[in-house]
């Protein structure tokens, strides 16, 4: 195995509840049923910033390097061919063992999936979540049919902007509901746009046949209220807030079916329908919103996830990293 240097940079975790900083270590040697990988960048997400923060169930030892998903070209296998593209996650990645948020990455084979030729690896480590939660939500659990009225809240959001376009492919009248103003222009233009602020029947031109949430809280109780009759509410997210209470009397004179969405027993079952739209998001037909930052430009990147601020997912380009 060669490779161009022999030391590598990576953002270390020295202490929960701080940033990772900036070091240097020597490039992990490959050995037997592993892949190394240099990564060409790495997502940046909620679960990431729980490890940060010391608030995650499964905690590693420090000195750390962070980084759930990612993806990066080969340098060294047993498994994957030299040079191919990788997606990084799973088997413990950034949660038990060193993740992606680093120039290189010596993973379980089995954490590594190769990905089709061309593809841009921002997209390839990005892509396998939202995409996959909008296409079971739209077409598994919410069962978008044509000629609908389909409410999706968080609609600026990864899963809700993917939601959007995958509904109105599938023939629907997409609504597109937001909670900042600033956010209006990021709803995909196939969809027409409201502020949350500002539901409600008249605004969205009669009742919804289906609702898709991605937000949860507030957003969530005043968006199901316009829902018909026998119509179907799917709930994926609770970052406004987890509590919905339930009058029964209501809930049985609203006659609305509320759907869970759960990637966790999902995915396998989605994973040949994503990958088939991996050429649109590649060539634009599909957009799927992602913000992009170098390792150095971490804490910035870190303040737009928690305040909401961020339009979609957030990628860390680790090509570039002192940007
Ligand atoms: N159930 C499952 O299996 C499953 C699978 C994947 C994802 N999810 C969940 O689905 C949700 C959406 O995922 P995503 O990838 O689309 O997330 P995202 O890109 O971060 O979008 C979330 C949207 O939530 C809205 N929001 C409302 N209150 C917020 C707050 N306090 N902080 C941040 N955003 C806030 C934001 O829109 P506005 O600014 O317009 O309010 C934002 O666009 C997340 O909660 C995620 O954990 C669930």
């Amino acid at each position: 195995m060669s490779t161009a240097s022999t030391t590598s940079r990576a953002l270390f975790l020295e202490e929960f509840g701080t940033l990772p900083g900036l070091g240097e270590r020597t490039v992990p040697e490959h050995r037997p049923g592993h892949t190394l990988v240099r990564v060409a960048a790495a997502t940046a997400a909620h679960l990431d910033l729980n490890i940060l923060d010391g608030q995650f169930g499964i905690l590693p030892e420090l000195p750390f390097i962070p980084g759930t998903q990612g993806s990066g070209y080969v340098v060294a296998s047993d498994t994957h061919p030299e040079g191919a593209l990788v997606r990084l996650r799973g088997e413990g990645l950034g949660l038990s063992r060193d993740g992606a948020w680093g120039e290189h990455a010596l993973v379980p084979d089995a954490a590594a999936e190769t990905m089709p030729e061309g593809t841009d690896p921002a997209l390839a480590c990005v892509y396998f979540s939202p995409v996959g939660t909008a296409w079971a939500t739209v077409h598994s659990i919410a069962r978008v049919r044509p000629g609908e009225r389909v409410l999706i809240t968080g609609a600026s959001g990864a899963v809700g902007a993917v939601a959007v376009q995958l509904a109105a492919r599938a023939g629907a009248e997409v609504i597109g509901v937001v909670g900042r103003p600033a956010k209006l222009r990021h709803v995909p233009g196939v969809a027409r746009t409201l502020l949350a602020a500002d539901l409600s029947e008249e605004a969205i031109g009669g009742r919804a046949d289906v609702l898709i949430d991605t937000v949860g809280g507030q957003v969530l109780r005043s968006a199901l209220a316009l829902v018909r009759p026998r119509g179907r509410a799917a709930l994926l997210g609770y970052t406004a807030g987890r509590e919905l209470t339930l009058d029964l009397a209501d809930f049985f004179l609203a006659d609305v079916s509320l759907l869970p969405v759960n990637m966790m027993s999902r995915t396998p079952e989605v994973a040949s329908e994503v990958l088939g739209l991996l050429p649109d998001l590649s060539s634009g037909a599909l957009t799927l919103p992602y913000e992009t930052y170098g390792m150095g430009a971490l804490g910035e990147a870190v303040e737009r996830l928690r305040s909401g601020a961020a339009v979609g997912k957030i990628v860390l380009d680790m090509e570039h990293p002192g940007n």
